[in-house]
């Protein structure tokens, strides 16, 4: 299976800086891509961030760290936001052709020791991608040893990638890839870069772009991995040809 895991960050597909702001117009460009490349055969799981839809919530309600009941109401309607933007998600992927199966990553993951567990056999994924669908999960409020816990999207690009070695994880912002402190793309990124983090002001409870490049560093180690901008169709295009992209910056592992 010509398999490809991609993770529509937040950035990707909300302004992080406008609460419940939703890029409709990025996502559709994105999933014309997809359906091109699904027709000839590849296969696709996506998973989707929270972006300004779910970080002010779970920031409002303090769920970075779970310490009783009083947050349950925000364990809640945090779940109930981002049902809300994966549903947005797939009427417009559907719409364009793109079968999307929403799965609600808190049915099938917990965290034990800060470490996500699958719950579920990783063929059953396998099994709903050879019915045709394309399987969408998104970072959510998980059960977990300390109550409930947040796993961040890129928690499970990380972990699936591991248990399903995709030929490609991409994960896509709102900008070109990894920058410099002169705004350039580094084109290639390694465990000796610098990485220059840029004020945004965006809401982000699960760790920043700090957090984000360690793990896909660490991905590196295991599959191919990128980070485009979602509007880079071309450079998308030619990762899902298996070629390099034109911009974009590659991790390369330790
Ligand atoms: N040096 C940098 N290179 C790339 N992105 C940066 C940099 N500094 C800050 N950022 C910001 O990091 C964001 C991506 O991280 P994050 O907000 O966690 O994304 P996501 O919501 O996709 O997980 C981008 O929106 C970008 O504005
Ligand atoms: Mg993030």
């Amino acid at each position: 299976m010509r398999l490809f895991i991609i993770k529509l960050g937040g950035s990707a597909i909300s302004d992080k800086s406008k609460p419940l702001s939703y890029r409709e117009g990025w996502v559709r460009g994105l999933g014309e891509v997809l359906v091109r490349h699904y027709k000839l055969g590849s296969r696709f799981i996506l998973i989707h961030g929270g972006g300004s839809f779910a970080h002010p919530l779970a920031l409002a309600y303090g769920l970075s760290r779970y310490r009783d009941h009083e947050q349950l109401i925000g364990v809640s309607l945090t779940s109930s936001i981002l049902n809300y933007l994966s549903m947005r998600l797939t009427n417009t992927l559907a719409s364009i052709g793109l079968p999307i199966y929403p799965i609600r990553t808190g049915s099938i993951y917990t965290i034990v020791n800060g470490k996500p567990q699958l719950l579920i056999e990783p063929t059953h994924i396998i099994e709903l991608m050879s019915r045709g669908v394309v399987p969408m999960l998104h970072g959510d409020v998980v059960p977990s040893d300390s109550g409930f816990s947040i796993i961040s999207g890129d928690d499970l690009i990380l972990d699936l990638s591991i248990k399903l070695r995709p030929l490609a994880a991409v994960f896509l912002t709102d900008v070109p890839g990894i920058l410099d402190g002169n705004g350039n793309v580094i084109r290639e990124f390694s465990r000796t870069s610098i990485i220059n983090e840029r004020v945004t002001g965006h809401i982000d409870v699960t760790g920043g772009l700090m957090r984000k490049v360690g793990i896909a560093l660490e991905l590196s180690n295991y599959v191919k991995t990128y980070l485009c901008a979602i509007w880079d169709l071309a450079s998308i295009n030619k990762i899902l040809n298996g070629e390099e992209p034109i911009n974009c910056t590659k991790f390369i592992p330790y």
